[in-house]
């Protein structure tokens, strides 16, 4: 489509069978072995069937692996920083061979889809964990992941015979072929997309509105797919953004679309990959901020920043538009942040992670400089439950 960013690696994956194509796939899938797969593994399938995970068509072999591990890069030199893996335990992988087609299914039984196994290959937890989170610590939430995965891996492109029917946020789940076209029919050609997994407080809102000075239109794209145990859930945060965007924001400028994903908690590595999966939906642009798909104290506050300096922006296609620390100031009377204010801390409104999730228990308001207090509103009534 003339005009719009080219997906990542040139072209659109669709795994989706359709047709006799599926139902002779969906006949066959029925005789074969079945590997369960996790909550994540199932969102990664979908992610990769929508082409969202463009150029990947399935799980990763070892030369994608240990490249991706190894120099950010899929085999063919291609930008990518997140290995896409599918685990089985030994025993499992004992009975299953190379060349085999197997059944993907999910916790219920449902058949996803068909793979052929096209390499068995060890699941380097340690290396991953280093290479990818920066950290062996099994207090990360992804370096734990990691090590409840099984102990080999699957490669080999998927066949998607059945998309879970799913229950939420349906009006909101658009593929990347869609938000393509909408993006087309409303005539944005300057998309910038934001990435988030926490409810959104006035300086996301800030970092939005700015962005979106600059652009035609902002893509909203909250993870609803798994996140840690204590981050609060996507129905909670998908109300919050509902009212935000009723009140605050311009209709004809904005779009709230789900993301499938499963947050990985990967800081800097995570935020190139975020990056990619947007370019993959069409945004031109995106946003990344303060200690970008951070946890804990695991990065520096700005190496979401820095790591884009490691590649050849062409490569990575996608504009990443980054901003510094941002709160708001009494003194400017103003959302702004180091970049922009002149005073010192005593002016600014920052609260923690920690301090306004006591405060939203404790049934009080936020500072309306901190958050709207539609916003607080709903946070405080999900606590009560
Ligand atoms: S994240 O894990 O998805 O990055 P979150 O939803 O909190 O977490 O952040 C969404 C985006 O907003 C990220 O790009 C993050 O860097 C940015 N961000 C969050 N808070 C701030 C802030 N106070 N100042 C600047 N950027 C921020």
């Amino acid at each position: 489509m003339p005009g719009l960013i080219e997906p990542h690696g040139g072209k659109l994956v669709n795994m989706i069978l359709e047709g006799k194509e599926r139902e002779d796939a969906l006949e066959r899938s029925k005789k074969l072995k079945k590997v369960i797969l996790n909550d994540r593994e199932v969102s990664d399938i979908e992610m990769i069937a929508i082409g969202a995970f463009s150029p990947l068509d399935g799980f990763m072999k070892r030369d994608d692996y240990h490249s991706v591990m190894d120099n950010m890069k899929l085999s063919n030199g291609l930008p990518w920083t997140i290995p896409i893996t599918l685990s089985v335990t030994n025993d499992e992988a004992a009975d299953l061979k190379e060349g085999e087609d197997v059944s993907l299914v999910n916790k219920d039984g449902e058949i996803l889809a068909v793979m052929q196994i096209e390499e068995k290959h060890n699941h380097d937890k340690e290396k991953e964990s280093l290479q990818v989170y920066g950290t062996g610590d099994m207090a990360h939430p992804g370096v734990a992941k990691v090590f409840e995965m099984r102990d080999v891996l699957l490669g080999g492109r998927v066949s998607v015979v059945h998309r879970i029917k799913q229950e939420k946020f349906n009006q909101y789940r658009l593929d990347p072929e869609e938000t393509r076209t909408l993006f087309k029919e409303k005539g944005w050609k300057r998309v910038v997309g934001f990435q988030t997994r926490n409810p959104i407080h006035r300086a996301h809102e800030y970092i939005q509105k700015c962005a979106m000075e600059v652009v035609d239109g902002l893509m909203i794209h909250p993870i609803v797919g798994e996140t840690k145990g204590d981050d609060i859930s996507a129905d909670v945060r998908m109300k919050c953004y509902e009212v935000l965007l009723e009140n605050y924001y311009p209709k004809d400028r904005v779009m709230l679309v789900v993301n499938p994903a499963a947050m990985r908690y990967a800081g800097p590595k995570e935020a190139i990959f975020h990056a990619l999966i947007r370019k993959n939906y069409g945004c031109t642009h995106f946003i990344v901020g303060r200690d970008h798909a951070g946890v804990g104290n695991y990065y520096g506050s700005f190496d979401a920043h820095y790591i884009f300096d490691e590649f050849d922006p062409q490569e990575i296609g996608i504009t990443p538009m980054f901003f510094d620390h941002t709160f708001y100031c009494k003194r400017c009377e103003s959302m702004t942040s180091y970049k922009t204010c002149p005073h010192d801390s005593s002016c600014h409104i920052t609260l923690s992670g920690t301090k306004v999730r006591e405060m939203l228990k404790a049934g009080v308001i936020p500072p309306a400089e901190f958050s709207r207090h539609e916003v607080a509103k709903i946070l405080i009534d999900a606590m009560k439950q």
